[in-house]
């Protein structure tokens, strides 16, 4: 195809993008479920944190996750690059969007750049202030105290919700895309794995959401 940038074949980059997303969803939704053991018995949580603190496994985890993320936006990167060079300045208008493509999959790389720049901010409120600070020698923060008193604050709470909307927007997408790019893409089978997107992100989702509403609505109230 004219224009293209041909790094790597489009079914390659489909399958890296449906691997690395994978591993994410997989991060999220242990990730997800960790957190909730903070509302059911905190003592728990923070025991977890403890484990998963500066020990060898848990920064071989972090650069392994890293390095995910690093692919995955590398070849978002080129995908985005190439469909660009591939239809120029045409871009779909909102009437001419096709049946069945929904607004998230045009947007993926616009939701994406919202979910990294989230994760640079979540990343200041939590992991700089543990990990990273245990592996520069300093004492690590307290989780649960942190997660109080980040919730405590509506604005926080909200930019959170937020944040978690756009990820839910990109994850159903996203899945659904996956599940594609592994091999059944009948129009019956897209279909099935566009309802099973939707159900996989909102369950992963709300993990986080029941998090966030519990401290921020809950928990000063009990
Ligand atoms: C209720 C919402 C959330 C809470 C309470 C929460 C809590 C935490 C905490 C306490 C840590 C630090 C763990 C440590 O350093 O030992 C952490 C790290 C992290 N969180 Fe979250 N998180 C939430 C949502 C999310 C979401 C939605 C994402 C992804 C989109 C995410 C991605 C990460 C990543 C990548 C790390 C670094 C993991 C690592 O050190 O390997 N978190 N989070």
């Amino acid at each position: 195809m004219k224009n293209r940038l041909m790094l790597i074949s489009s079914v390659t980059q489909k399958l890296f993008m449906a691997i690395t997303g994978a591993g994410f969803v997989l991060f999220l939704v242990f990730h997800g479920t960790m957190n909730l053991v903070s509302i059911i018995s905190p003592s728990a949580y923070d025991a977890i944190c403890v484990m998963l603190g500066a020990n060898w496994y848990a920064v071989l985890a972090s650069l392994l996750l890293a390095g995910l993320a690093g692919l995955h936006i590398l070849i978002a990167l080129i995908l985005t690059v190439e469909n660009f060079l591939a239809r120029g300045f045409v871009r779909y208008k909102r009437k001419q969007r096709p049946r069945g493509v929904s607004w998230s999959s045009n947007n993926m790389f616009v939701l994406g750049l919202l979910i990294l720049g989230g994760l640079a901010l979540h990343l200041l409120n939590f992991w700089y202030k543990m990990q990273f600070a245990e592996l520069m020698g300093a004492e690590s923060a307290n989780g649960m105290e942190l997660i109080r008193d980040l919730f405590s604050h509506t604005g926080y709470s909200i930019v959170y919700l937020l944040w978690l909307v756009v990820l839910w927007l990109h994850l159903s997408h996203g899945v659904s895309s996956m599940l594609q790019s592994v091999g059944w893409n009948s129009e019956s089978w897209k279909q099935r794995w566009r309802v099973i997107g939707t159900v996989v992100a909102t369950l992963v989702v709300l993990l986080f959401v029941a998090v966030v509403i519990y401290y921020w609505l809950i928990y000063p109230a009990l």
